[in-house]
C-alpha cells in the first residue's frame, strides 16, 4: 500500500474514532482508545515518520479529547499553572496509553513531562505514543519507587524546586494503591509544589466519580489525611463546579483533590490557591486531626 493510500485509510479510521468519541451515548471507550493506539502504532511500524499536518493534527485532536477526561475545568487549571504560575515539571504516575501526557506534551513545549507506569505493555504504548516530543520521558515502574528515587536525587530535587512542579497522581487500578506513599514522598521532599489526586470522592458531589478498591482502599480524605497531618505545610481543595455546564462537555466527570504545598505559605503555590479562579471553582478542606483512620 502507498504511504498515500495509508495515510488515507488511517485518515478514514480516526474520523470514524473522533466520532464516536464526539458522540458520548455512541461511546465504545475501549474500542476508541485501541483504535488510536492500533493507528499510531501502524504509522510507527510503517515508519511514516512524515505524516501529512492532517493526520498529525486529528491524532493530536484525539489525545486532546481524551486527556483528563475532558475536564475543561482541570485543564485550566492546568493553564494558569504553566502560564500565569511558571510551572515547568509535571509529573504524571499512571501513563495508560499516554492520553493525557501526549495532550501535555504537545500543547506545552516548554514544560517538562515526567510520566511513570508499571504495567510492561502500556509502558512499550506511551513510550512510542510520546517519543516524537522532546520534552517528555516515560519511566517503567512502581510509582512509589520511582519517585522515591526522583526525589532524594539532589539534582533532580534541585531542578524541580522554584519551578512549581504539577504531581497529577493517576497510578491504580491494582491491588495496591500507591497514592497515600506517593503523597506522603513527595511533601517529605519539602518542594513546593500542586499536588493533582485523580478519581477522588468529593462528599457532596456524587456527581464526582472517583476510584474505591475495597476496605481503606477508597481514594477520598480518610486515605490522604493521616499523610496530610504529618506535614503542616500543605492546604486541602476539592472542586465545587459539580454544575458547571461545560462539565456537560466530560465524558464521564471524575472527582479530584488538589493539594497546594507551600512551606513558607507565600509562594507561587499560595497565590495561586488565593486567585479568583481557583477560589470560583474549589473550596479549601479543613484537615482535621480527628479522622480516624487505620494506615
Ligand atoms: C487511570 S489509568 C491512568 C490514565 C492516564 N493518567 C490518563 O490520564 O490517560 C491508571 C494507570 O496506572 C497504572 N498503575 C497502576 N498502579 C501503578 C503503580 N504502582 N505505578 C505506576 N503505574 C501504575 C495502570 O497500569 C494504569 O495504566
Amino acid at each position: 500500500m502507498s504511504i498515500a493510500k495509508l495515510e488515507e485509510a488511517i485518515g478514514q479510521l480516526i474520523d470514524e474514532t473522533i466520532l464516536k468519541v464526539n458522540d458520548p451515548s455512541s461511546i465504545d471507550t475501549a474500542n476508541a482508545e485501541f483504535a488510536l493506539v492500533y493507528l499510531r502504532e501502524m504509522t510507527i511500524s510503517h515508519k511514516m515518520d512524515k505524516l501529512s499536518d492532517e493526520i498529525t493534527s486529528t491524532l493530536r485532536k484525539a489525545s486532546i479529547l481524551r486527556a483528563f477526561h475532558r475536564d475543561t475545568i482541570l485543564k485550566q487549571l492546568i493553564d494558569k499553572l504553566v502560564f500565569d504560575y511558571g510551572s515547568k515539571v509535571l509529573v504524571e504516575t499512571g501513563s495508560f496509553l499516554a492520553h493525557s501526557s501526549e495532550y501535555i506534551a504537545w500543547k506545552y513545549k516548554h514544560l517538562r513531562v515526567i510520566s511513570i507506569e508499571l504495567e510492561p505493555s502500556y509502558y512499550e504504548l506511551a513510550k512510542r505514543r510520546l517519543s516524537i516530543y522532546e520534552n517528555s520521558q516515560v519511566i517503567h515502574g512502581s510509582s512509589d519507587s520511582v519517585l522515591e528515587s526522583m526525589l532524594k536525587d539532589t539534582n533532580f530535587r534541585d531542578s524541580i524546586s522554584s519551578r512549581l512542579p504539577i504531581f497529577f497522581l493517576d497510578a491504580h487500578w491494582y491491588d495496591y494503591l500507591p497514592v497515600a506513599r506517593e503523597i506522603e514522598l513527595i511533601l517529605a521532599s519539602n518542594v513546593e509544589c500542586i499536588i493533582i489526586v485523580d478519581d477522588f470522592k468529593v462528599p457532596g458531589h456524587d456527581v464526582f466519580g472517583f476510584d474505591n478498591y475495597g476496605p481503606g482502599k477508597s481514594i477520598d480524605l480518610d486515605l490522604i489525611f493521616p499523610v496530610i497531618n504529618r506535614f503542616g505545610h500543605c492546604k486541602v481543595y476539592l472542586p465545587s463546579y459539580a454544575e458547571d455546564p461545560d462539565l456537560l462537555l466530560c465524558d464521564f466527570i471524575r472527582g479530584k483533590c488538589i493539594i497546594v504545598c507551600d512551606v513558607k505559605n507565600s509562594g507561587k503555590a499560595s497565590k495561586l490557591a488565593t486567585s479568583k479562579f481557583f477560589k470560583r471553582n474549589f473550596n479549601e478542606i479543613e484537615v482535621s486531626f480527628s479522622v480516624i483512620h487505620q494506615f
